[in-house]
């Protein structure tokens, strides 16, 4: 499979991309703490992640140097269980010795606007990244940057409505922000995303085409997804 921009690693299934994922997320760590003392990552939400969260909560690493911040997040209460950081929390980083301060989740809560203005100063302190990682949706959408939206280039991070993945509010980094990284660590499983990515394929310009351009992007995906 040839995705512009990205170099693809296939897998055989769900539980092997989670595996490398880890593995290589617990490498990018332990380059970046040896260089810097510093791990910047960006944490991508909906489901697929979660399998590689969970293992990542047995990882062997100096927690104490991770700062871990969110791609997205969904406009609702900081509790609700729909919500992004919260899945990486119970799963995760509840588990592990990161201090609580150097855990951004976007304060979704507020409403999109006052969210995103509030983690602007947050990315921008944290760029460059040293690994963001993304899911992609069955259209075609990354973090919350849905296709036939402006995506505008200024911005760090932005408000969005009407979103055709519910909840119609939330927030999102922008290129900007995810292609100031690193590394970009895409996790593409099951079949339901094989159309996404014959579109991306073709070349279309799709959000995760267009961010997966614009960094060192690698994408992890099963056979499922690949349609092999
Ligand atoms: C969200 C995510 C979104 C997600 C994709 C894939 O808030 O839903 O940020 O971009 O990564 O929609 O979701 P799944 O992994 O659940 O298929």
């Amino acid at each position: 499979m040839t995705l512009t921009g990205a170099e693809c690693r296939i897998f055989d299934d769900k539980a092997a991309v989670a595996a490398a994922a880890a593995e290589l997320i617990l490498q990018h760590a332990q380059t970046a703490i040896a260089e810097r003392c510093r791990f910047n990552i960006v944490l991508a939400g909906g489901t697929t992640p979660t399998a590689t969260y969970r293992l990542l909560a047995d990882g062997q690493t100096d927690w104490s140097a991770w700062h871990v911040y969110h791609g997205d997040e969904r406009c609702l209460p900081a509790d609700d269980d729909d919500r992004n950081s919260r899945t990486a929390d119970l799963v995760w980083l509840n588990q592990v010795p990161i201090p609580r301060q150097q855990v951004h989740p976007i304060p979704a809560e507020l409403g999109a606007e006052a969210a995103a203005d509030a983690y602007v100063p947050i990315v921008a302190d944290a760029l460059p990244f040293d690994l963001v990682l993304l899911g992609i949706g069955e259209d075609g959408h990354t973090a919350s940057l849905f296709p036939g939206r402006d995506i505008p280039s200024g911005p760090l991070v932005i408000p969005v409505h009407d979103a055709p993945k519910p909840p119609p509010d939330r927030v999102s980094l922008t290129p900007a922000a995810l292609c100031r990284s690193d590394r970009i660590l895409l996790l593409i499983t099951g079949s339901s995303k094989r159309d996404a990515l014959a579109r991306w394929e073709a070349g279309e310009d799709l959000p995760v085409a267009r961010v997966a351009a614009g960094g060192n992007s690698v994408v992890l995906l099963d056979r499922a997804a690949a349609g092999v």
